[in-house]
């Protein structure tokens, strides 16, 4: 028997055996200590390869479960057996080697090396492999890497740990770090979506001073040109109608700049074509555009097509529009539900009320349309007819043309959210200040 390595070239540290290097209590301590946000933010899509897993508790193949179900897997191609290392290498004598074999083993050190040497004589070189084991134990780590282990985590193990240390094994660093999709789709038509995308992306390349692309997927009826003052010849139906062009220097060229850290990948906004993409032509552009920039921006129109529900299926974050009525509240109750039903693994949608406080018109309040989603609404908007429809007109932003408003704040607010970043607190100086303050100086000094 020899010790043949699955991949002598892929050796990783595994994080998880931090705990007992550094003198943390144990391996449990660690992952309460591990805030889970920070697993999402790193969990990154995973290509397009063969994944077989071979557990032996119930509650672990339950987690690869879970993890192949999710967006960032879907690509991937997954089997889950149970019967550990022995049930692989019987597997594996009669099947060819994926590009990963998954293996839990409640074995003793000695037994699962011995069982892993085996298990090596039917694996291609390429295979790597990731072990999950019941022991911190660093004895065994170190011989699993000179074994050619990627890596080793230790149980109990969560879907998005599992992803991530997947996504770390099989990310091409030339392609680091991948942005991020948000979707911004409205209950109903009119809603305000397409105005939210725009002020909340505006504001974002602000705040990050990072780029930020806007992609209008609203093809015959997008309104991004219009609410920027652009009209480029060229935009995001040129890169869908051949998708395997689209590479970094012609999506450059596509993309119109609104500002320093904005561009725009506009819609025609014409009705004399007929924009009938499939759902992997939008995937294929969705994927180089977000290896070029940070942050893109989606403005989904309200549409029920198999591209638009696998773009909101797909996206890291979700903004929901809705106005406070009984047909956005029951739209935007579908929409979150089938997000909740495929989405496992993610947060929750942000849900924005617009068009709040209509003068004469009933409406459903903050508190209970929350309710009804069991969602805190992010933000709730004011109706603003005059800044609204001045910004339209004027092809500003609501921030440009009124930054002290309501709005504005509104979109600061929704726009730090969507970063992760905390907003800064502004100071409210009262205008006694001067006065009390002198006040409280001549009590100091009697
Ligand atoms: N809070 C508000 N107060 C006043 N007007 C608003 C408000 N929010 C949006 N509007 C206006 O409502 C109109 C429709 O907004 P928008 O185009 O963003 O909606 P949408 O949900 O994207 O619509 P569509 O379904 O056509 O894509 C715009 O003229 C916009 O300026
Ligand atoms: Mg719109």
């Amino acid at each position: 028997m020899t010790n043949q390595p699955f991949n002598s070239q892929s050796l990783t540290l595994g994080e998880q055996m931090l705990p007992e290097m550094v003198g943390h209590e144990s391996a449990d301590a660690y992952h309460e200590a591990a805030p889970s946000h920070e697993h999402h933010e790193r969990a990154r899509p995973i290509p397009r390869i063969s994944i077989q897993a071979f557990c032996e508790q119930p509650t672990t193949a339950q987690v690869v479960q879970t993890a192949s179900e999710d967006r960032r897997l879907a690509k991937a191609h997954t089997g889950i057996h149970m019967g550990g290392i022995y049930a692989a290498i019987a597997h594996f004598q009669e099947n060819p080697s994926p590009n990963l074999v998954i293996l839990e083993s409640m074995l003793d050190r000695n037994s699962m090396l011995a069982a892993l040497d085996q298990l090596s004589e039917h694996c291609d070189e390429g295979t790597r492999v990731v072990v999950i084991g019941h022991s911190n134990d660093v004895l065994l780590y170190r011989e699993l890497l000179r074994r050619g282990v990627s890596e080793y985590l230790v149980a109990p193990i969560t879907p998005l740990y599992l992803m991530e240390s997947i996504s770390t094994l099989f990310s091409d660093p030339a392609n680091e770090p991948i942005g991020h999709l948000i979707a911004f789709v409205g209950a109903k038509g009119g809603a305000g979506s397409s105005t939210v995308c725009h002020n909340t992306a505006w504001v974002m390349s602000r705040i990050l001073q990072n780029n930020v692309v806007i992609a209008d997927l609203d093809l015959p009826f997008g309104t991004a040109g219009l609410d920027f003052n652009q009209d480029p010849t060229q935009g995001i139906a040129d890169a869908l109608a051949s998708p395997e062009r689209l590479d970094e220097v012609l999506l450059d060229r596509l993309l119109a700049k609104c500002t320093d850290h904005l561009s725009l990948f506009a819609a025609p906004s014409v009705l004399d074509r007929n924009f009938e993409f499939d759902p992997q032509s939008f995937e294929w552009v969705l994927d180089v555009v977000r290896q070029n920039v940070p942050y893109v921006a989606l403005d989904v129109p309200h549409l029920w097509t198999p591209w638009a529900k696998q773009v909101l299926l797909q996206a890291d974050e979700i903004v929901i529009t809705a106005m406070p009525d009984l047909a956005n509240l029951r739209n935007a109750k579908n929409i979150v539900d089938l997000l909740k039903q495929n989405r496992k693994n993610d947060r929750q949608p942000h849900l924005v009320l617009n068009w709040m406080s209509m003068p004469k018109r009933p409406e459903i309040s903050v508190k209970e349309f929350g309710e009804a989603l069991d969602l805190v609404p992010r933000v709730a908007i004011d109706f603003d007819g005059e800044t609204f429809g001045m910004a339209a007109n004027n092809g500003q932003m609501i921030e440009e043309l009124s930054p002290k408003s309501k709005a504005a704040e509104n979109f600061r607010s929704l726009a730090y959210a969507l970063t992760n970043k905390v907003e800064p607190k502004v100071e409210q100086k009262s205008m006694l200040a001067p006065f009390l303050k002198r006040f409280n100086l001549r009590k100091a000094g009697a």
